[in-house]
């Protein structure tokens, strides 16, 4: 990385209210402050829609959270938020809008500079009709029969939202299909897949928003001989692949019918496609009445975000908590602790909505960052989490905020679980023994809610994408590309045309390919 030089933003006031309060509050203990002031968990906890947020388990006082404001503010979040939303050209390396908010507008125009609402009540209208024919049995297959099998072939925001939510949702999935999701570029993840369907009855969605994926175009067509090898005719492919893009040229070059190919806009970012036709397994398996719940519970908090004052804003309190410990503690990692099954693909979603929006190094003018930006996210399904690295977010030697999602609908033993390991973590245990103590003072926030329906998921993805967007705006970075995911793409291509030496590529690099080949062979 190079030198960077001082930034307008470790140089502001607020951010230097920031450093000055941390060293006076760092030894405060949580449980001292819960001891202090009987209101605390009333004072600090809010509730927006379905959700709510407890985050009163913080290393924070009233004094913190007024000098966070101070740093939203000084960076203008408001501003931005009105950007974003008018369709603004925010994302400005790849000079385009971000208006994935457009998916789930009630507005008939929107944004008013620029009105996409045709082209999204259109893609609406043709998954709906798609995915009724499907669950309908309507749609054949080419021999006639009804489709039983669905498999989305896409990767990153391609696959992980409609791979997560058709999971978290599965109690509403009633479509006589079954719903697979293949991502891996290794063959084995298709072949697992394959094995369980019949190609006289199997759908395939090729989920790409460029439709040049490596990954996902070598799955697409191993499918596709897969297709045609059992149904002993070409003309099939028209029958069994539907795709969700961009890139109608591409998908229809290979082979998918103009009217199975459901469009896709470059104002929508991958991660925050599945709002759009990239949520069609999701339709299908829950059906359109409930995908349109689902963008409700994401407009409502939408809605919340635009109109809550900052101070009462949960996407901008869970943002200023995040940057508290990031910038300010030095955390590296966020934990986040979804506590039923369902759930347990959340924490790959929000890994690459965090990490690849906000893992930048340098700013949107192209300076080198002098502070932290995005945390590692990691996470999995409690209660399952207690018994492989709870030991290390209790008594290790690390700083790692978590956030607990509750499901109270998940059972009792799962949702008291949870907050039995909130209250462990904030207050700790003295006890005699070094290695029996509990130090505490180890944040979490809590976000409860009754059940996994779709109206909260929508809630819950919108309040994360907000937080993320709010983080992007203060740490003064483009959240909205991720040139980061190239130089490998571009090597492993190289490496893919190569036999056993690649020119320019170090000794290591052609040492570890000249024995790739040997033991391939
Ligand atoms: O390589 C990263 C990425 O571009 C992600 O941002 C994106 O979600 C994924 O690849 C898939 O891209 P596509 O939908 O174009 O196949």
């Amino acid at each position: 990385m190079s030198n960077p030089t001082k930034s307008k933003l470790t140089q502001s006031p607020a951010w230097r209210a920031l450093q000055a309060h941390q060293t006076e509050i760092a030894d405060l203990q949580m449980r001292e402050l819960f001891a202090r002031d009987p209101g605390r968990a009333k004072k600090f906890s809010l509730q927006a829609g379905a959700l709510l947020l407890d985050y009163s388990k913080h290393r924070m006082t009233a004094a913190t959270l007024a000098l966070l404001m101070n740093l939203a503010r000084q960076a203008d979040v408001e501003v931005w938020r009105t950007r974003m939303f008018s369709g603004e050209y925010i994302n400005n390396s790849e000079d385009r809008a971000v208006l994935h908010v457009a998916l789930r507008t009630a507005q008939e125009v929107f944004p008013a500079d620029g009105d996409v609402m045709p082209l999204v009540r259109s893609a609406r209208q043709s998954m709906h009709d798609f995915s009724d024919a499907v669950r309908s049995q309507r749609l054949r297959g080419h021999t006639g029969k009804p489709i039983r099998n669905v498999i989305n072939i896409g990767i990153g925001g391609s696959d992980l939202g409609p791979r997560m939510l058709t999971q978290a949702l599965w109690r509403y999935a009633d479509a006589p299909q079954s719903v697979h999701f293949v991502a891996n570029a290794d063959p084995d993840d298709l072949a697992h897949v394959l094995a369980q369907a019949q190609p006289e009855t199997t759908l395939f969605i090729v989920a790409s928003k460029t439709f040049t994926t490596g990954e996902t175009l070598g799955n697409a067509r191993l499918a596709r001989s897969w297709l045609i090898d059992g149904l002993k005719d070409e003309a099939a492919v028209k029958q069994h692949f539907a795709a969700a893009t961009a890139n109608v040229k591409a998908a229809g070059e290979f082979g998918i019918a103009p009217e199975l190919c459901f469009p896709l806009w470059d104002w929508v970012g991958g991660r925050y496609s599945v709002w759009s036709t990239v949520g069609l397994p999701v339709a299908i398996a829950i059906g359109m009445d409930r995908f349109d719940e689902l963008l409700a519970g994401a407009r409502a908090m939408d809605e919340h975000f635009l109109s809550a004052p900052l101070a009462a804003n949960m996407p901008v309190l869970l943002a200023l908590l995040g940057i508290w410990y990031a910038n300010f503690f030095g955390a590296t990692t966020h934990a986040v602790l979804p506590y039923a099954e369902a759930l347990r693909e959340l924490p790959a979603y929000l890994q690459q909505l965090e990490m690849e929006s906000n893992g930048k190094g340098v700013d949107r003018a192209g300076q080198t960052l002098d502070y932290t930006t995005a945390p590692v996210i990691w996470g999995s399904v409690g209660t399952n989490s207690q018994h492989a690295f709870h030991q290390l977010l209790h008594q290790g030697t690390q700083l790692v905020p978590c956030d607990f999602l509750v499901p109270v609908a998940s059972t009792a033993a799962a949702a008291e679980n949870a907050l039995a390991q909130a209250a462990a973590l904030m207050a700790g245990r003295d006890a005699g023994e070094p290695h029996r103590r509990f130090d505490g003072n180890r944040p979490s926030s809590t976000i409860m809610f009754r059940a996994i329906e779709p109206h909260t998921m929508g809630q819950l993805l919108a309040l994360y994408e907000h937080k993320v967007f709010v983080q992007g705006i203060i740490w003064n970075i483009n959240s909205f590309d991720q040139w980061g995911v190239e130089l490998g793409k571009e090597i492993a291509r190289t490496l893919a045309q190569s036999t056993a030496t690649a020119s320019g590529m170090d000794a290591s690099t052609n040492a570890l390919l000249a024995r790739l080949h040997e033991w391939r062979s």
